[in-house]
């Protein structure tokens, strides 16, 4: 895991950094050696069905916990990258929570869930009777969990790309969701500068689900944001990411 995540100090990032420590060599075979069907049932074996304690208690998802076999294994064991979609990341709630409660914001569009990991967003965005939901997330593995919660809560997947969209041509999104996206700085770049982009393009929407994590906070994108809603974590997720009380949506505004 990055030294950059790593401080963003959340109890799970510390417990990953210890346990996913890998070498290329196993990054490299996880993106080649395995099939569709050995993610599934390793993500169905090495996971649990949670959801209850989040901020959005009506989402179903399978998710890395102190129950899991990973929690304690030996590093070298884990397969795969490091499983940023067995978590779901403060932002990504709060972000949800949003969509969920103002279903308006999605209905009828086209969406786009960048860096979906657990596809929260992507879910609750159809859950809202969005017309078109796109999942996005450089990581196999996080499509394949994404798959597996929508079915979870009887949903159609989304389409699923892990083609990295940052910088590409512009799609005719209505509306960009980002949970927990900017807690590394040359990816707040790249994502600030492509947005832009997008708002200018498209006129897309981009709404942001952030925890106040330093990077954002500190990132130039943080002027050009409107806060739109502001959530109390519940205890659970407050004790699992330590320091982290709170979590808001934010409205990037087109101001130029
Ligand atoms: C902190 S997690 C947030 C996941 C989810 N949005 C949530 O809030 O629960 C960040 C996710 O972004 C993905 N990611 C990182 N860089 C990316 C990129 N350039 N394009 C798409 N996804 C990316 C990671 O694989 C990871 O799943």
């Amino acid at each position: 895991m990055s030294g950059v995540l790593t401080r963003t100090c959340t109890r799970y990032v510390k417990i990953f950094s210890t346990l996913f420590t890998q070498t290329n060599r196993h990054r490299y075979m996880s993106k080649t050696a395995h099939s569709g069907e050995y993610i599934r049932r390793f993500i169905s074996e090495n996971t649990e069905i949670v959801g209850e304690k989040s901020l959005t208690p009506e989402v179903k998802l399978r998710l890395f916990t102190p129950g899991c076999r990973f929690w304690r294994e030996r590093p070298e064991l884990w397969p795969f990258d490091d499983p940023y979609w067995a978590i779901y990341w403060p932002g990504g709630q709060a972000l949800s929570r949003y969509v969920l409660d103002n279903p308006e914001v999605c209905r009828g569009k086209k969406v786009l869930d960048l860096g979906s990991g657990c596809g929260a967003s992507a879910i609750s965005a159809k859950l809202c009777g969005a017309a078109h939901v796109v999942a996005n997330d450089i990581d196999i593995v996080a499509a394949v969990a994404t798959h597996i919660n929508c079915e979870l809560n009887s949903l159609e997947p989304p389409v699923c790309v892990t083609d990295n969209m940052i910088g590409s041509e512009p799609q005719g999104f209505n509306l960009i969701l980002l949970g927990d996206m900017f807690y590394d700085e040359a990816l707040a770049d790249s994502l600030y500068i492509w947005l832009d982009h997008c708002i200018k393009i498209h006129g897309t929407k981009v709404l942001i689900g952030d925890p106040g994590r330093a990077q954002f906070e500190s990132h130039d994108i943080r002027r050009r944001l409107q806060q739109l809603a502001h959530f109390e974590l519940p205890e659970t997720v407050r004790e699992e990411n330590y320091g982290l009380t709170s979590s808001s949506v934010w409205c990037y505004q087109d101001w130029t």
